[in-house]
């Protein structure tokens, strides 16, 4: 915080009245953190950059769009597919993963030149994007990618986890696999050496399609004319079951009648032992259904876009869940909000067991089917041939009358994710929490927690803003033996940690923070990673976070709530004629905080003042020295968080007995001096700056003492006023001390409205 002008000289006022007016001429603290207004908000934040959390990044040169990433199956290498290029990183050691091989993939020159003829940008868009990486067997990954709007497809050899050159002649086409418009969404998996995919099948992106490729049973697709998919369909998740392959992705909507373009999420399922039919449907799937997926909160718009979604497999398999991201076509104010639901596969399943809707063709309207019901039912997964009756029926019947409605676990205002990971963490006490890592459109990661057997929705952890310019995350991939998260962006790669528990500095940080990767070891006085070896005295409550019981020392007596005391206090030593200002780190954002002075509960009103959590002081003949601590209240638990005791040389003064024998550090604070006649010769720069202040205060004083005669309301009008020409006198930028060592790092710029995925140019689309 900087007051607005340093060291004025205003040796002929009494320093008291400036005080005031210094006070007045402050611009508006900004709204408290922590209000219940905001809803969800990451407890903690790290910016771009912040050294807390560690980090580390892999980038290339010439080389950009890490769009794709697959991790290998010993979990040691991290495959990424760049733009024109495939790489494998070793990520076994901690820190910036380390380029074990790389091969290039351009496009050819003569599908650039024509790509580039076709009026797409030769510096945007006519280059090989790699959309599609998996692993194909024990020797060979399979890779498409746009190829200069031409897609293609490759086997990669693999020796000892390095990648083979790609030969020319080993290049296929590529078309339904992998989008032609790198903007296009994509999505592709392969089970037991077949590929399926969801992607535009045309130059043009009007024309999705789900293929199937590869392996020994016959390529099947969408059939176009029956418009199974509209044409705006942009597929995100593909995910296999037992029996079947589910699609996730978003198109209008054409059950509704509606004013405007209404979009929809949709599963959609093929059966994997499809074979296609004989004489109707001919390599097409003679099984595809789909369904409306729902992600609402009760009485709200619906978040009816879905951005990604991922399986978080469970015991018995049926229990598993599928956790989507979803953002809403309707903005509110300048933002849009995302929420997370969870899908069960048995609810998915029954959905598609029901009825289904067709299209009444004199009112164009989809209606549900009270027809005849035909067995064996048209659309299962069986074995042999359907009859043409079957599969005439299939041709209007695809979508079901159902919704699969999903649990909403997160609501965020004003953050739209594009991506997410899941898994689960076990605490100390062995109970299981599920953890979604979020990326965001402008670039940063939430750590979200929610606790099984809670009714409760999740909590965010933590934020870290990984690039320090707001921009998409393309792709997130866990890597569990390593303990990270990577995140893929234009740029380059980042490494995430799961968890940094050295950030949590004192037991009740670590036990209010509820990450279940996170216990306080006594012994050694750390909050650490919980992995083996976990002893029996490490501490942690995931259920209520409550420091009071977790952190207390020696057997919990009948004082529920024991006085929590700092753990170091810092000595200010004041400076006559001068305003002190004692900073409070605003480490927690769901805190509430306060300053006490003394064993008052309240500061003086005179000689102080609580501004954006600083507490300013101005101390006049040796009053009001001693202890000043600001709390934090979280969880209804309070403690210190800084602690500050304000002497002069020449008057001692005893701390209060049990703070005695708490370790001090003498510091020195920010300070803003008001008078000293010698700095008036020195500091004559000043002077046209103080006039102006004068200036201001008298005409806005003035002003404000008529608004006050004209309403009883004019008082706080009237300080609006003054506060607002905070920002004239402001100009001058130096920090009010040498050092500001308790300064935090600036605000991270991460405000959804920076960036709009949306309006992207090529290649900065979320795939
Ligand atoms: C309020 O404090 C925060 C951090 O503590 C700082 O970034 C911000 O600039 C301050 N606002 C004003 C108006 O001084
Ligand atoms: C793109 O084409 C323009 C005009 O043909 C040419 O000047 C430019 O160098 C090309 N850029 C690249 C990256 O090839
Ligand atoms: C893996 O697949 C590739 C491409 O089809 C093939 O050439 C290779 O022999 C296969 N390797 C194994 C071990 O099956």
């Amino acid at each position: 915080m900087a007051l607005p002008g340093r060291r004025l000289d205003l040796c002929s006022l009494p320093g008291f009245f400036l005080f005031q007016a210094l006070l007045l001429l402050l611009p508006p603290p900004p709204p408290a953190a922590g209000s219940g207004e905001q809803g969800l908000v990451p407890r903690v934040r790290f910016c771009a950059g912040d050294g807390r959390r560690a980090l580390s990044f892999f980038q290339q040169d010439g080389l950009r769009d890490f769009d794709t990433l697959l991790l290998s199956g010993d979990g040691h290498t991290l495959y990424v597919g760049a733009r024109e290029a495939i790489l494998a990183l070793n990520i076994q050691d901690p820190g910036v993963p380390k380029l074990q091989s790389m091969v290039p993939w351009p496009a050819s020159d003569r599908k650039k030149s024509e790509c580039a003829f076709k009026r797409k940008s030769n510096e945007t868009q006519c280059f090989n994007f790699i959309r599609v990486l998996v692993p194909f067997n024990a020797t060979h990954l399979y890779a498409c990618g746009t190829f200069a709007f031409s897609p293609a497809c490759t086997f990669i050899e693999l020796r000892d986890s390095s990648l083979m050159p790609i030969l020319e002649d080993k290049i296929m086409d590529g078309k339904g696999q992998s989008p032609f418009d790198p903007a296009h969404k994509h999505t592709a998996v392969l089970v037991d050496g077949t590929l399926y995919s969801g992607t535009m099948n045309n130059f043009l992106g009007s024309e999705p399609i789900l293929l199937r490729t590869l392996g020994s049973q016959p390529v099947l697709k969408t059939d176009t004319f029956l418009r199974w998919l509209q044409p705006d369909a942009s597929f995100v998740a593909a995910i296999p079951s037992t029996q079947v392959v589910y699609f996730f992705f978003e198109e209008t909507a054409i059950e509704y009648d509606f004013f405007e373009k209404l979009h929809t999420s949709r599963v959609a399922r093929v059966c994997k032992n499809d074979v296609g039919g004989e004489k109707l449907l001919q390599k097409k799937w003679t099984t595809f259904l789909k369904a409306q997926l729902l992600c609402a909160q009760p009485g709200q718009l619906p978040f009816n876009v879905i951005r990604h979604a991922v399986l978080l497999p469970a015991e018995p398999p049926a229990a598993a869940r599928v956790y989507a991201v979803f953002t809403s076509q309707w903005r509110i104010g300048r933002t849009r909000s995302s929420a997370v639901c969870a899908f069960s596969l048995t609810d998915i399943e029954r959905v598609f067991e029901g009825k289904y809707k067709e299209l009444n063709k004199e009112t164009s309207r989809w209606t549900t089917y009270r027809g005849p019901e035909t067995n064996p039912r048209p659309g299962n997964c069986l074995v042999g041939p359907s009859s043409d009756k079957a599969l005439t029926f299939m041709k209007d019947h695809f979508l079901m009358d159902e919704q699969v409605v999903g649990t909403p676990l997160l609501v965020k205002s004003g953050v739209e994710y594009t991506r997410l990971a899941v898994e689960t963490a076990w605490d100390l006490d062995g109970h299981s929490h599920l953890v979604m890592y979020l990326g965001t459109t402008t670039g940063s990661l939430h750590k979200a927690v929610l606790s099984k057997n809670s009714a409760s929705t999740a909590r965010l952890v933590e934020e870290i803003q990984l690039p320090s310019d707001p921009e998409p995350v393309r792709n997130l991939q866990l890597a569990p033996n390593q303990e990270a998260v990577f995140a893929g962006f234009s740029g380059g790669v980042w490494r995430v940690p799961r968890a940094d528990c050295s950030v949590y500095e004192s037991c009740v940080d670590c036990v209010l923070a509820r990450d279940p990767h996170c216990a306080w070891d006594p012994e050694s006085r750390n909050c650490r990673l919980l992995s083996a070896p976990i002893l029996k005295s490490w501490k942690q409550d995931m259920e209520r976070g409550n420091p009071g019981w977790a952190c207390a020392t020696g057997p919990i007596g009948r004082s529920p709530r024991p006085r929590s005391l700092p753990q170091i206090i810092k000595e200010v030593l004041i400076v006559p004629n001068s305003i002190l200002e004692l900073s409070c780190p605003h480490f927690s954002a769901v805190a509430s905080y306060r300053w006490s002075y003394g064993e008052a509960a309240a500061i003086p009103d005179a000689s102080s003042m609580d501004y954006n959590g600083s507490l300013l002081l101005l101390l006049q003949d040796g009053e009001g020295l001693g202890l000043y601590q600001c709390w934090a209240t979280e969880n209804n638990f309070s403690y210190p968080v800084i602690s500050y005791w304000v002497i002069s040389p020449d008057r001692p003064l005893a701390l209060a007995p049990e703070l005695a024998g708490i370790p001090r550090e003498r510091v020195e604070v920010p300070l803003t001096r008001v008078s000293g006649g010698a700095a008036l010769a020195a500091q004559r720069s000043y002077w046209p700056h103080f006039l102006t202040v004068t200036v201001l205060l008298a005409l806005v004083l003035s002003g404000a003492l008529v608004f006050l005669l004209a309403s009883p309301l004019g008082a706080l009008r009237a300080r609006g006023k003054v506060q607002g020409c905070g920002a004239l006198v402001s100009g001058e930028k130096a920090p009010l001390s040498r050092e500001q060592p308790l300064k935090p790092p600036k605000k991270c710029r991460t405000s959804a409205s920076d960036v709009d995925a949306d309006n992207n140019h090529l290649g900065t689309e979320v795939a």
